[in-house]
Order: structure tokens, then C-alpha cells, then sequence
């Protein structure tokens, strides 16, 4: 298993910072996500650092999506990153940690009237745009409120990123904004920059996720100031910003292989900026928003192996205490994760496993086909880089509990409560039939 950010291995055990996994599964109990709360802030600040340039001020935006709760809202805005929302949840959430509300970027394909209601309300600095309708309801919710908002169109660049059907967003036939080679698109921006009541800031597109081809990234980034440079001869309107999404790839395992982040951010930065000089457009503010590639592996969940069961066929299953209620990617597109027995470190791989939760579904797999020293009942097992789209996409199939999640630096904190049963009931109403 790779270790990233403050993993390391002591006397055939497995720490983080300065505490080992069974310390941390004594303290806070297992299935656990645990935060390597440095890591994250590290590349935080590598986004920072290396995605900037002289011809434009970069925003980097944490896509809440990725892991989103009150303390890792704080984190991010001690940051001084920007992030995006796509649900009145997520906003709410981030605004409830005290977050700068202008510096949220509003998205979603279908933004109900409550969402756009309680973004205006709450004075959320950018509504993402993301097709004709939206943008009336939001019109008359504006007028309505007497109100002026700043938004961006959310256009569909055509650009195949080459990853999972799930994850990709824009190709042609995709739900996600509007298409840059339909004609009607130029008439529809034309329609809200000429709109009073509305502050029409640029363009936001995003190709997908887990990429890892950084060519699409550049082909996407030409594409879109082209688009920008278009429209600006075309409508005589002045793009003051240009958000090109995130999706960038991150290592889950061997057949992963991702680019060098500091290095892709400068030359993706060089790269927007030859591309602005040669359509000689001026843009104030280019826009990113990464989500996985700053959470992913900067996150992982703790399990103990409850038993061990050998089928009739051979196959050996390991019967972990979670499963596919804390992290739902390998049963829904077949992702793929590295993990270790946290106390055998130093064992040698010897019997092939299956990591199989506790839901009566068969898809409920984490890893399927791991080679792993002997495992004993009561082993602990971390399954690493779950940071991104674990926590997020929890569910209570099974009427399982969510479990805790901690952030780790000098100390160990629990950041979110693990759920209890008295949670998973607390919106049922049992005396109806009473
Ligand atoms: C609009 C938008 N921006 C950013 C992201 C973040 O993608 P990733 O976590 O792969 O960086 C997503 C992911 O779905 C997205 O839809």
C-alpha cells in the first residue's frame, strides 16, 4: 500500500503522525475515516503555490462534493481557498461554518427554487448557470427580491476525458450545461448579459473526473477561451472570469498514474496563459476546482476483519465492519483502492482476499482480489485514499450507522460523531397508526 502524506510504518505497525491505528481504533472505535488533516492542508497550499501566473489571478476552489462537513469547511477557509456548493445541503453547511458566502460558486443541473432562493438569500457570491430555465426561475426570484446576482454559464466544451462513463461530463450527450457548438448557446449568453438583473461573469465548464490525460485539460482550457474570445467579438461583452472545473486524476492503486501535481499546475497555468496571449483576451480571474485531488489521499477508513470465511469454490473473504454504506465506488463503478493490515505491516503477502462488507448485497465489495499477510479476527485493516466520495456518498442502506470521522495533526480529533441508532430513526414518525 502506498503511504501518502504522514502514514508511516514503526516496529511492524501503522501510524499516522504520531498515532498508531490501534490507538486510534481503541480511542474513537472502527469503521473509522480518518483525515490526515497536514496532508490536506499541504496540498492546499501546492494548489496555491504552483497554479498561478502574472497574466491572471487564479482561484482555487475545494469542490465540497468531494468531503464536506463543519470542520473541514473551516479548514478549507483557513485556507483561503474559495468552494463550490451543488445543493442547498452543501450550502447550508458551508455557511453554517462561517464560511465567506462570496466566495462560494453555486452549481448543480437542477437547482430547485428553494436552493436558488436560499443562494440569494444568503448572498452566495456565484450562481453557475446551468440551462435556460434555471435561469428564469432565477430571474424571477431576482426581481422578485429586488436583488443583482453574478453568475457564470455552464457550457459543455465536447471534450472526452477518457475516464468512467459516471465521472465524465462532457461529452456531447451529457446532463451538464450547455453545448458550445450550439448556435442558440451565443443568443442564450447574449439574453443574460444584456439582463439588469444579472452580473454576467464568464464561463465554467468541467470535463469529468479521475483524469489523467493532461492533454484534456489543455485542449479544454484552449477550447474555452477560444469560446470566451468569441463571444466577446461577437456580443461586445467582457469575460471577466473563466472556471475550468477539476477532475484531476490521484493515485488509488498500481494501475493509476497520475501526473506530478506541482509540475501539471505550472504548466497548466503557462499553458491558459499562451493560450490567452495568442487569442489576445484578457481575463481577470481563471477559476479551478479540484476536489478529489486535494481530499483523496489525504483521507482513508479503518476496519477491523471480524472473521474470515473460506467459500466452497476456494474465494477467501475477509468480513469487514463497514462496507459499501461508508464507501459505495467500488460497487458503483467498479473503483479500486490499496489497503494493509495495519498491525502486520512487515508480513509477508501470502492468501488473496476479498473485502466484503456487512449488506446483503454481493456488489458489496471494497476489494476484491488483495493479496494480504494471513489475516486473524480482530486485525485491523486501513483501506487508504477514501478521503474523496466516501463520506459524501454514505448511506444508511441496512439501516447502518455512518461511521465517525477524525482529523489527525498533533492531536487527534473527532470530527464527526459516529451515528447511533437512535440517528438512523430520528426522522420516522411511529405513531401514525396508533
Ligand atoms: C462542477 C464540478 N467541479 C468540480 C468537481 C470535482 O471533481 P474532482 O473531485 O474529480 O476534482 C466536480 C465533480 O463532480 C464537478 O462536477
Amino acid at each position: 500500500m502506498k503511504l501518502f502524506g504522514n502514514l508511516k510504518v514503526r516496529e511492524n505497525e501503522l501510524y499516522l503522525g504520531k498515532f498508531s491505528m490501534t490507538e486510534l481504533a481503541e480511542k474513537f472505535d472502527t469503521p473509522l475515516y480518518i483525515i490526515d488533516e497536514d496532508y490536506f492542508v499541504e496540498r492546499c497550499e501546492k494548489y496555491k503555490e504552483k497554479f498561478k501566473s502574472d497574466k491572471f489571478e487564479s482561484h482555487i476552489i475545494y469542490a465540497s462534493k468531494a468531503l464536506l462537513n463543519l470542520y473541514i469547511a473551516k479548514l478549507v477557509g483557513k485556507q483561503d481557498l474559495h468552494m463550490d456548493a451543488v445543493s442547498g445541503g452543501e450550502l447550508y453547511t458551508i455557511i453554517k461554518a462561517g464560511f465567506n458566502p462570496k466566495k462560494i460558486y453555486f452549481h448543480g443541473n437542477n437547482k430547485l427554487i428553494q436552493e436558488l432562493n436560499f443562494a440569494l438569500d444568503n448572498e452566495i457570491g456565484t450562481i453557475v448557470i446551468d440551462n435556460k430555465k434555471e435561469y428564469e426561475n432565477l430571474d424571477k426570484l431576482i426581481k422578485e427580491k429586488g436583488k443583482k446576482q453574478r453568475v457564470l454559464l455552464r457550457i459543455n466544451p465536447g471534450i472526452d476525458a477518457h475516464t468512467h462513463e459516471y465521472i465524465a461530463t462532457s461529452k456531447n450527450d451529457s446532463k451538464f450545461g450547455l453545448s458550445i457548438f450550439d448556435d442558440g448557446t451565443i443568443s442564450f449568453i447574449e439574453e443574460i448579459s444584456k439582463n439588469q438583473n444579472f452580473d454576467f461573469a464568464g464561463l465554467h465548464a468541467h470535463i469529468g473526473s479521475q483524469v489523467f490525460a493532461e492533454d484534456s485539460f489543455f485542449k479544454e482550457a484552449d477550447r474555452v477561451i477560444e469560446y470566451a474570445k468569441k463571444l466577446e467579438e461577437r456580443l461586445g461583452i467582457k469575460i471577466e472570469e473563466l472556471n475550468l472545473g477539476g477532475g484531476f486524476g490521484i493515485y488509488y492503486t498500481e494501475e493509476d498514474s497520475p501526473f506530478k501535481l506541482g509540475k501539471f499546475l505550472e504548466s497548466y497555468a503557462e499553458n491558459i496563459k499562451t493560450s490567452l496571449e495568442k487569442n489576445k483576451l484578457d481575463v481577470k480571474i481563471i477559476s479551478i476546482e479540484p476536489g478529489r485531488s486535494l481530499i483523496a489521499n489525504a483521507g482513508h477508513t479503518l476496519y477491523k476483519a471480524c472473521s474470515v470465511k473460506e467459500t466452497y469454490s476456494g474465494k477467501n473473504y475477509i468480513f469487514i465492519d463497514g462496507g459499501m454504506t461508508d464507501n459505495i465506488r467500488p460497487a458503483l463503478y467498479g473503483a479500486k483502492y490499496e489497503a494493509a493490515i495495519t498491525n502486520k505491516m512487515n508480513d509477508k503477502d501470502e492468501v488473496v482476499y476479498t473485502l466484503a462488507g456487512k449488506c446483503c448485497e454481493s456488489g458489496d465489495v471494497i476489494i476484491k482480489d488483495i493479496k494480504l499477510p494471513k489475516v486473524d479476527d480482530e486485525d485491523l485493516i486501513l483501506v487508504s485514499s477514501t478521503g474523496a466520495y466516501g463520506y459524501s456518498m454514505a448511506s444508511n442502506y441496512n439501516q447502518i450507522e455512518k461511521p465517525a470521522m477524525i482529523a489527525v495533526s498533533d492531536e487527534a480529533k473527532l470530527i464527526v460523531r459516529r451515528e447511533t441508532y437512535e440517528d438512523l430513526i430520528r426522522n420516522d414518525i411511529g405513531d401514525v397508526l396508533e
